[in-house]
């Protein structure tokens, strides 16, 4: 038995999808632990492209089993769209997903809330992806939330909704939001969408147990990345929950002593989407490039993102927080054009070099970085599927990054096909799948 944790070592958009997708096959259930459809993973498959924001990626793999754990917010309407979108393309979801009977549900309204402080005067505006998922964790922490179980019955759900609604009326109130919300049609469509889901919903924390007692191997899927995570991440500009390594126990209810390994998924390079500190962005014509060679517009938003250079202090604080065994590197080949790479390798603050991740945006934001030019390889990289046959300006950067980091480089993403992807043999990544 191995259980591997997947996670994003940056800011989100690393390219987990891809990699989820290409070992879930080596796994029998893929389970979700965080967030919710403000994620989104694209996998392409031959000529069809898919866009995964709540299921997890192994649906895609036949043979696979697949859970949205408790710690996972639900849409219910996108988690229906999403689902029949996947069957339209002939994939079997229902008898293969299973939805934890603890996990949050998002209303209509917690988007509208989402807006309301987004918009407010003095707040710091973050960015989000306006799903409601802010306000639906905020309810959840608040003992105010409404689990996937309450709806299923029927009585019960009124009751929680009224206070719930009831709740939300005072608060638009109060902070003056005159968008019409039809609460009794929200409550109507809910309880049809509760009995669509029904079929689907159990104690995901008890199948995964059972899973595991009959020796099955799971793979637990982070959404968003760490530093997006709520206590990890470069606070107030994060997504609400634990998209660290630690969510993965307590968002699937699965102890870490279960959990096997984990590995980081990283890009070559990284980007950023929505507000917030940015150490090493590259806000020139090179961030530009990086954007366009590597179509950095968001899955879910289509908004640009935000890019720049390899930061090895944001990576080795990720990998101290998640204990990374491996990190794959993701999109190698977006940086085959460019005659030297810049890495950044340190952190100055007020003159002095700094040791450790600073806390308050305000510091991160006032940092000056350090960086290393490293030589670039100016030869494609797509097509490669050795290790040892990648150019080797391309081998001495991974090599750099990896010295550097202190964490193996396992696995080398370099195009957006399953196949594209290098596993490097000896490694711990290899050992671990
Ligand atoms: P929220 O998750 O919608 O509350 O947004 C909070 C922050 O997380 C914003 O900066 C978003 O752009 C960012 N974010 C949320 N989900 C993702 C994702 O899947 N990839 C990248 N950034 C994300």
């Amino acid at each position: 038995m191995s259980n591997l944790i997947v996670l994003g070592a940056q800011w989100g958009d690393e390219g987990k999808g891809k990699v989820v997708d290409l070992l879930a096959d080596r796994f029998d259930v893929v389970a979700r632990y965080q967030g919710g459809h403000n994620a989104g993973h694209t996998i392409y498959i031959g000529e069809q492209k898919f866009v995964l924001k709540l299921i997890p990626g192994g649906i895609l793999r036949p043979n696979t089993e697949v859970v949205i754990g408790n710690g996972v917010v639900i849409d219910l309407a996108a988690l229906i769209e999403e689902i029949e979108k996947l069957e339209e393309s002939g994939i079997d979801v229902r008898n293969r997903l299973r939805v934890s009977n603890r996990a949050h549900v998002i209303f209509p309204f917690h988007r509208l809330i989402e807006k309301m402080s987004e918009a407010r005067e003095n707040r710091i505006p973050i960015g989000t992806t306006s799903r409601g998922i802010g306000p639906c964790y905020e309810d959840k922490t608040g003992r105010r939330g409404i689990r996937v179980a309450d709806l299923m019955d029927a009585e019960n759900f009124r009751m929680l909704y009224d206070i719930l609604a009831a709740d939300k009326q005072i608060l638009a109130a109060t902070f003056h939001l005159d968008e019409p919300v039809n609460y009794a049609e929200i409550r109507e469509k809910t309880e049809e969408y509760a009995q669509r889901i029904r079929p689907l919903v159990c104690d995901t924390a008890a199948f995964l147990h059972e899973a595991m007692a009959r020796g099955k191997r799971i793979l637990f899927e982070g959404a968003q990345g760490t530093m997006l995570d709520i206590d990890h991440g470069t606070y107030p500009f994060v997504t609400s929950s634990s998209a660290a390594a630690g969510g993965a126990c307590t968002g699937t209810g699965v102890p870490p002593t279960k959990i096997d390994g984990i590995a980081g998924v990283s890009k070559a390079y990284i980007t950023r989407v929505g507000s917030g500190p940015f150490p090493s962005e590259s806000k020139d014509a090179a961030g530009d490039l990086l954007r366009r060679e590597g179509n950095e517009f968001g899955a879910v938003t289509g908004r640009p993102r935000r890019c720049g250079w390899f930061d090895v202090p944001l990576l080795r604080y990720t990998a101290m927080v998640n204990g990374f065994d491996t990190l794959v590197i993701t999109k190698l080949d977006v940086l085959d054009h460019l005659e030297q790479i810049p890495v950044c390798i340190g952190y100055r603050l007020c003159g002095k070099e700094l040791k450790e991740m600073p806390a308050t945006y305000r510091e991160l934001e006032a940092i000056q970085p350090i960086y290393k030019a490293l030589p670039g390889w100016l030869a494609p990289t797509r097509g490669i599927s050795r290790f040892e046959d990648l150019p080797s300006a391309a081998r001495d950067y991974l090599r750099f990054l990896e010295e550097s980091t202190g964490v193996e480089i396992g696995g080398v993403s370099i195009g957006p096909e399953r196949n594209e992807t290098i596993i490097r043999t000896g490694t711990k990544l290899q050992r671990l799948i």
